[in-house]
Parts: structure tokens; sequence; C-alpha cells
């Protein structure tokens, strides 16, 4: 687990870099950070199995957590040592077009033994995280993920709410066997056309933990990280009544969940805000209910014999904000994008490479998913619509099959505005929406990044069968 600083060395930290910010900045001379992926072994399972063959960011599952503060420059020189091809995608960073790692969109594929240099400044704090966007069904069952935490300009807002400390945890799914290596092949139709690769094996920060160490009285920061392919999240933290102050990267305004059930799609992020209201030495269980027949302890929440000072903790404050164009809903355009296809879709035909195809003769080619109709065939990207740069759009996403897509929007973030009619007036943004079975999802945004964004599932078993395309935005 990323232990991280104590309340003081938080302290220590904000004075710092108020300290810094006063300085005149360097130019930009400093060398940029290298990251590497490849081949490695770890142990995910716990020291009586073999260690896992995996692909890690230097070898790590997960890579190592890199950190900026909003608005900083983050360089980074991709340093390919996997056997194929992969870039770099920095999931929730709105960033310029050519730094985004699309391959075929925004760059060539980074071919093994070569590399490319990525450098942007973050606009927005938060919890964010890059995998590869190449061979995304394998590259990330292997294990290539890590974490990019985006800090606040300051750490008033820790002051202000007394929290005494943050971690950040990647939750990982693996399908492993019984010596502990990968499952193969590693994708087959039958993930693809269903769940995608849902795995038998879940880790926190690339192990399974026993306990979550905690103290009694202290407010602890939790950044969660959905890294699975294809498993969904539900987590429940019995005894305690987590805040929500922050749902993929962007702050919202702090809610308890209903019923204390934190879900988290793939790819998606909450931060929480936990008061540790419990009694030296009691222990609780943290639970993952999301498949409910498949409900389990992911590790208990155990607290230290030592009391601590337990003063009463008052709701906490929004985080600063971000500075998020807010979508002007009255002018915005509306764009209906119909998710169809899967097993026990009834899809019947959609078009691939400008043919209209039967689902079977489109499940030949191991392609199975659509939107509006169009599949897209290997590396491409059919186009989903053209956007004005700084206009607002409405998507309305329709789900037609018979599972779940997190569905995700390179270099914008959107505003969450109704499921199924309903209004949602919680005011909160989103990277990556989950939209349910037969079910319709309202989101809004300002095309303010201009360039060929991505809009695909983030399940990669959907995304590759066919589940991806692009807005135009300029
Ligand atoms: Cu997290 Cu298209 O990506
Ligand atoms: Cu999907």
């Amino acid at each position: 687990m990323t232990l991280s600083p104590t309340r003081r060395g938080l302290l220590r930290a904000a004075a710092a870099g108020s300290l810094a910010a006063a300085l005149p900045r360097p130019v930009f001379a400093e060398s940029p950070r290298v990251l590497t992926p490849r081949p490695a072994e770890a142990q995910l399972v716990g020291p009586s199995y073999p260690k896992t063959a995996v692909w890690g960011y230097d070898g790590k599952v997960p890579g190592p957590t890199l950190r900026v503060r909003r608005g900083e420059r983050l360089a980074v020189r991709l340093d390919n040592g996997l056997p194929q091809p992969t870039t770099l995608h920095w999931h929730g960073i709105r960033l310029p077009n050519a730094m985004d790692g699309v391959p075929g969109v925004t760059q060539a594929a980074v071919a093994p033994g070569e590399s490319f240099d990525y450098a942007f400044a973050p606009p927005d704090a938060g919890t964010y995280w890059y995998h590869s966007h190449v061979n995304s069904a394998e590259q990330g069952a292997r294990g290539l993920a890590g974490p990019l935490i985006v800090e606040e300009p300051d750490g008033a807002w820790a002051e202000a709410n007394g929290v005494d400390r943050e971690e950040t945890w990647l939750l990982g799914d693996w399908r492993l066997t019984d010596e502990a290596q990968l499952a193969e092949p590693i994708t087959t139709l039958m993930d693809a056309s269903h769940g995608g690769r849902i795995g038998n094996t879940v880790t926190l920060n690339g192990f399974i933990p026993e306990a979550w160490p905690v103290t009694a009285g202290e407010r602890v920061r939790l950044r969660l990280v959905n890294t699975a392919n294809a498993r969904f999240f539900a987590l429940t933290f019995e005894g305690h009544d987590p805040w929500v102050v922050a749902v993929d990267g962007q702050p919202c305004p702090p809610f308890q969940a209903s019923q204390g059930r934190i879900v988290l799609a793939p790819a998606g992020r909450v931060d929480l805000l936990i008061d540790m209201t419990a009694e030296p030495g009691q222990r609780f269980t943290l639970s993952d209910d999301a498949y409910p027949r498949n409900a389990y302890r992911l590790l208990d929440i155990a607290y230290a014999e030592a009391a601590g000072t337990r003063p009463r903790r008052p709701a906490p404050s929004a985080l600063p904000a971000n500075p998020l164009p807010e979508p002007d809903l009255g002018a915005a355009e509306t764009l209906e994008i119909a998710l169809e296809g899967g097993a026990m879709g009834g899809l019947a035909e959609a078009r691939l490479g400008g043919k209209t195809m039967g689902l079977r003769a489109l499940a030949q080619q191991g392609k199975v998913w659509a939107l509006n109709g169009v599949v897209a065939g290997d590396g491409e990207h059919p186009l989903l619509g053209e956007l004005a740069l700084g206009r607002s759009y409405r998507l309305l996403l329709e789900n037609r099959t018979a599972f779940p897509h997190p569905m995700h929007l390179h270099g914008h973030h959107f505003r969450l505005i109704a499921r199924d009619g309903r209004e949602d007036d919680r005011g909160i943004w989103h990277d990556t929406v989950i939209v349910n079975p037969d079910s319709r999802v309202e989101v809004a945004f300002v095309a303010d990044n201009p360039g060929d964004w991505l809009f695909h599932c983030h399940v990669p078993e959907h995304m590759m069968a066919g589940m991806t395309g692009l807005f135009r935005v300029g």
C-alpha cells in the first residue's frame, strides 16, 4: 500500500509548495522521467504460490506512482521493453491531442526498443492513471497500469478538512491458473461477446492484502482506481460511512454513497474521505458485492490498539474546483449513440469496413459490438461526429445490449445529466460513465479540446471487438 505523508508531512509539503511557487520556474530543460514497460515477475498471490509472469512499468505491478502538481509539467519518456508495440495513454487528463497515446490517431505505436517523449501540464488536480492503448486487452491483462496523481495547488483543503494521510489503491483483476500464471488465451470470443475478461484474483496495489491498518480517530483520503479490464467493484466499508469527494478525478459536492456502496467501473476512480470512528483494536470487513453471487471479503479494516484522539469530524468541504468548462445545456446539440451487439443482444446486422454484415459473419472476424450500427475494424476508429470547437453537446447513450459498458471519452470530462430520464443534480463529472443494460444515460460537455478523440467502451475486449469510435473536435 502506498503510505503517504502524515499530517505533519502534508503541512511541511504544503509549506514547501508555497515556497517553491514563489521562486522563478526553471526553464524545462530537466530530463524526462523514463518509464519502461517490460516483462517481469510479481508475487501476486502470496508466498505459497509461484511468482506470476507479468508485464509492468519499470517491471512493477502496478507501475510507479507519478505525481505532479496541477498545472506543472510532467515529462515522461516511454522506453518500450515489451516484445510488442505500445503507447502511454494518460487516462482522464485533458491534454493536447498529440500526447494522448492513441496509435493510428495521435501517434504511431512505439516499436519494441524504441521510445517516445510525452510532456504536458495536467490542468486538473485529481486521481488519474496511465495505461497502454495498444493491444489493450492483452497489455491490460498482463498488468500494465500505474497511478498518476495530480495534486491540488496547495495543501489548504487537506489542512482545513483535517486529512491525516492519504493512500492510493489500484484495484487489479487477474485470471490466473492454479500455478498463478495468466490463463491463456488472453482473449476469447466468449469473453469479448460477454462481460470481457473477468478474472479470479483481485489485487490491491499488486498483492492480496489481509488487513488495512488504521488508527481510531484519523481521517484518511483514499484514492481508488479500477485498473481491471472488465471487473466492476462495489465496495462496502462495514461500520464506516465514507464521503465521496471526487469522481474520475474531478471534485464533486461531498456526499455519502447510497447504502455506503462505492461503485467503480473499469477505469473509474473515486476519492473517499473516511473517518475512522470505531474503537482501537476493532476489525471490520471491506467487501465487494459487485457480482452479488460472488461477493467476497477484500480485506479487514484493522484498528491499531493505540487510542487515537477521535474528535468529531464535520462534513468535508468540496475540493478546490478544477477549470472545467460548463456546458450550456440550453444551446447544446444532442448526439445519440446506440450501444449494440454482444451475446443476447439481438443485433441482427451492422456495418464493418463499409459492408453490412450479419452477427455471425461479424463474429467470425472477432467483431461483435457496434456504435450507431458501425463496428470498428482492427485499427479503425469510425467517426461518430464532428464537433465545433467551443460548442456544448449532450450525448445520449442508449445501451441496447445485455451488458453494462463503461463508456470513456478522451480529452474531456462530461457532466452526468440524467439516467433513464431522471435528472441527476449532484453535479458529477466523469470521463468514464457506466451505461447499464437497457438504460439511457445523458451527459453534457463542451468540445473545447481540438483534435480526434476516442470514445469507446473501456472493457478492452469490447473495444477491440468493435465498440470504439471517435469525435473530431475542431
Ligand atoms: Cu483509459 Cu481509451 O482509455
Ligand atoms: Cu463494453
